[in-house]
């Protein structure tokens, strides 16, 4: 991962979020800049799997003409060999290692997060996976599953291996998304690893990338839902470190018109209104919290069914031309992805065609 180091400013990587960071959304955001590097959503690895068709069509059309790095979930060690070895068919820059998904499915099977209970395994793994890479092979994880207090062994244990980039979330698989993040330990990493160490874990708007950088001293940051919340986030970094002043600042409307991107590039004629009111939901329940007294926006759109409503909701809250500040001050959503708070998607008798509501937005 060296070689995509930029000198004078952190690497800037879009973290993998199942069902968020599709080929759809890696679409939008690179229209807005986009990250440096891309991490695919994660192919689950087990006896009989065979590489998710959806994940590598991302791969094969990768919008941002960008570094990908495909990420593996999974234990099961000629199973994960032998999707390394498909994986590097396709144009990718290497491979990742999921050592931090907190769900419990996930753990109970000593996947993810869960391997972290057995680091003679993980050992095993990394040997034998890294043996199956000839391009870079990196691995993500937390620090730790019960306790922060496991990171200095674990971190004893990645060095032990030629891995070309750790990236540290800055949680146990216990804290799942409590809002603590041990910058210390990312720290603690970035000083006694051989290989570049990407910070992860909170970084949702410019002054927090800094604070992150320079607590941590990590080449790089991941970043997951500050991105789905702020699209210009990636640029705006860049222009901070780039130029000092950060010029880019959306307004209101401009988020309005980054959710109809959102809308517009995951339209599926096959979808249902309701099923595309779900989708949306996945990205809105990131991107809508803060905004509005008491989170006003995100109060609004919870309950709604169709499309024609939720982009009424929008239209009430997003028109006004006051600047859109991101991430600043607000406490990022907890994930909904791993079941803190499920978006809700019910039946609806309603179906509209979803043309006639909307103006293309076009980019
Ligand atoms: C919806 C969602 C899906 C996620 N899916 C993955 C995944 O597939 N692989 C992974 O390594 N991490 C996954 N994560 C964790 C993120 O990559 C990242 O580590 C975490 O969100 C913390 O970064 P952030 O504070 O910048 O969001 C997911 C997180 C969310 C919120």
């Amino acid at each position: 991962m060296r070689d995509f180091l930029p000198e004078d400013r952190p690497l800037l990587i879009l973290a993998p979020m199942q069902d968020i960071t599709d080929l759809a959304f890696w679409r939008v955001l690179a229209r807005y800049g986009g990250p440096d590097v891309y991490y695919t959503e994660y192919f689950r690895v087990h006896g009989d799997s065979r590489p998710e068709k959806y994940i590598l069509r991302s791969i094969e059309e990768n919008p941002g003409d960008k570094p990908i790095i495909a990420q593996m979930i999974g234990q099961d060690i000629p199973a994960l060999q032998r999707t390394a070895q498909a994986l590097q068919r396709h144009k990718i820059a290497g491979i990742d290692l999921n050592l931090g998904c907190p769900a419990p499915i996930v753990c109970r099977k000593e996947a993810g997060g869960g391997l972290l209970r057995n680091p003679e395994k993980i050992d095993t793994i990394l040997r034998e996976v890294r043996a199956a890479v000839h391009l870079q092979f990196t691995v993500k994880t937390r620090i730790g599953f019960d306790s922060p207090e496991e990171f200095p062994n674990l971190l004893d244990l990645f060095r032990r291996h030629p891995i070309d980039a750790l990236t540290v979330h800055g949680r146990t698989v216990r804290e799942m998304y409590k809002p603590v993040v041990h910058y210390d330990a990312i720290e603690r990493a970035a000083r006694l690893m051989a290989c570049p160490v990407f910070a992860n874990g909170d970084v949702r708007c410019v002054d927090s990338a800094r604070r992150v950088v320079t607590e941590t001293n990590a080449r790089g940051l991941m970043i997951g839902r500050g991105a789905i919340r702020n699209p210009w986030l990636f640029t705006q970094i860049r222009e901070a470190y780039e130029t000092g002043e950060v010029r880019t600042q959306p307004r209101l409307p401009d988020l309005r018109l980054y959710i109809e991107e959102l809308y517009q590039e995951t339209r599926d004629p096959h979808l249902r209104d309701i099923a595309h009111v779900g989708k949306m939901k996945k990205y809105l329940g990131y991107i809508a919290p803060g905004i509005g007294p008491e989170d006003a926006f995100w109060k609004e759109l919870r309950p709604v069914l169709n499309l024609r409503d939720l982009f009424a909701v929008c239209d009430r809250h997003l028109a006004a031309p006051e600047f859109f500040t991101g991430g600043n001050g607000n406490p990022l959503p907890s994930d909904l992805f791993h079941g803190r708070e499920k978006v809700r998607v019910l039946p609806s008798a309603e179906t509209l065609p979803s043309a006639k509501i909307l103006p293309s937005a076009g980019p």
